[in-house]
């Protein structure tokens, strides 16, 4: 195996564990990044990692960028929900066409294998619980729009042209150097850092993975044979209420005492209701599992934001948007 991998979207927070773990896995990294969200800092210095400053939007860039790289895994998006409703059609240029840019090149320089990650948000409230791989798509917002796109355009591109293309949907994936203001780095930074918390809907309830055993996917994805063409689900199995989460971040901050505001401002206006995933294929075809509990993961991140600064990404890059 040729272990030269290009990562877009590498200087985000999936990806910079992705790239860490890659080169623990002695992988050449090539990371592709407009570090619109992500960090430079956010990488480690390696001589084995290469960084290239480029927009998925650019299909020159992305060509040169692909070109002898064998294996490329697409993390690069507009991944922040609450933004497309600000910038829907900035979110389809990036999240739809930037992914099919990166299926073209991919196409024309003859990778061995393409893995694309999508999003559960494309299959909108659940209808059914635990959601498998075939649970309609309802997107609720125009991110989840533009990724259900881009998975049908990979998966139609694999029937017409044998992309070898793997389609893993993460459900929400939590850990250090998270670079949007997601509720759990927000309520840990408010917990931490305000005298009072202010919140949009705690009556929702998400599947959470801790990003080590995202990426863990990731890599079997890579790795796996005869796995081409498939759309996989990664996820726990098990959903948490926003509400538990808080308790639990203030139990662990020690900040039982502080008062919490529920906002207007930051009500969705179309919410999803409930994530939960089913995780049999990815265990069955990846011989994948997650390994680290919520409650372990919680404290993981607690402590390394209070060891780097109390810094989230978001609050380095001073982004004006919030969850
Ligand atoms: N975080 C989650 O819970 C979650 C869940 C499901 C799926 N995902 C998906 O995982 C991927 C990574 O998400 P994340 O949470 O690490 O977000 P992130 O914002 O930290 O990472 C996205 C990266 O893409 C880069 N990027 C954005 N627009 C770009 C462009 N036009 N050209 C090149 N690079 C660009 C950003 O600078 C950033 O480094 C995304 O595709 C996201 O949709 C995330």
């Amino acid at each position: 195996m040729d272990k030269k991998v290009l990562v877009t979207g590498g200087a985000g927070f999936i990806g910079s564990t992705l790239v860490r773990k890659l080169l623990k896995e002695q992988f050449e990294v090539t990371v592709f990044d407009d570090l619109s969200s992500g960090l430079r800092d956010n990488l480690p210095k390696n001589k084995k990692l290469r960084f290239i400053q480029g927009d998925v939007r650019d299909f020159k860039a992305v060509s040169s960028a692909i070109h002898k790289h064998p294996y490329i895994m697409h993390l690069a998006a507009q991944a922040f929900v609450p933004l497309s409703y600000e910038l829907p059609l900035q979110t389809a240029q990036v999240n739809a066409t930037g992914s099919l840019n990166i299926f073209k090149a991919c196409l024309d320089n003859n990778v061995n294998r393409l893995i694309h990650i999508s999003s559960s948000e494309v299959y909108g409230t659940a209808q059914n619980t635990p959601m498998n791989e075939q649970h309609p798509l309802h997107p609720h917002s125009t991110y989840a729009v533009a990724k259900a796109t881009a998975d049908m355009w990979a998966q139609t591109l694999h029937w017409e042209h044998k992309l070898p293309v793997v389609i893993l949907r993460p459900f929400n994936t939590f850990g250090p150097r998270e670079s949007l203001p997601y509720f759990i780095p927000e309520m840990i930074r408010q917990c931490l850092k305000e005298p009072t918390i202010h919140v949009g809907n705690l009556e929702t309830s998400r599947d959470f993975t801790y990003v080590e055993d995202t990426v863990e996917a990731m890599i079997a994805a890579l790795q796996t044979p005869n796995v081409e063409g498939e759309i996989i689900n990664i996820g726990t199995r098990k959903t948490w209420k926003m509400k538990d989460i808080l308790n639990l971040i203030k139990k662990e901050t020690n900040t039982q005492e502080k008062e919490v505001v529920i906002e207007e401002s930051r009500l969705r206006p179309k919410d999803v209701d409930t994530l939960i995933t089913e995780n049999r294929k990815a265990k069955k075809l990846l011989k994948w599992k997650p390994t680290t509990t919520f409650e372990e993961g919680i404290k993981k991140m607690i402590q390394w934001y209070l060891k780097n600064g109390k810094l989230w990404g978001y609050e380095k890059h001073g982004w004006p948007w919030r969850y």
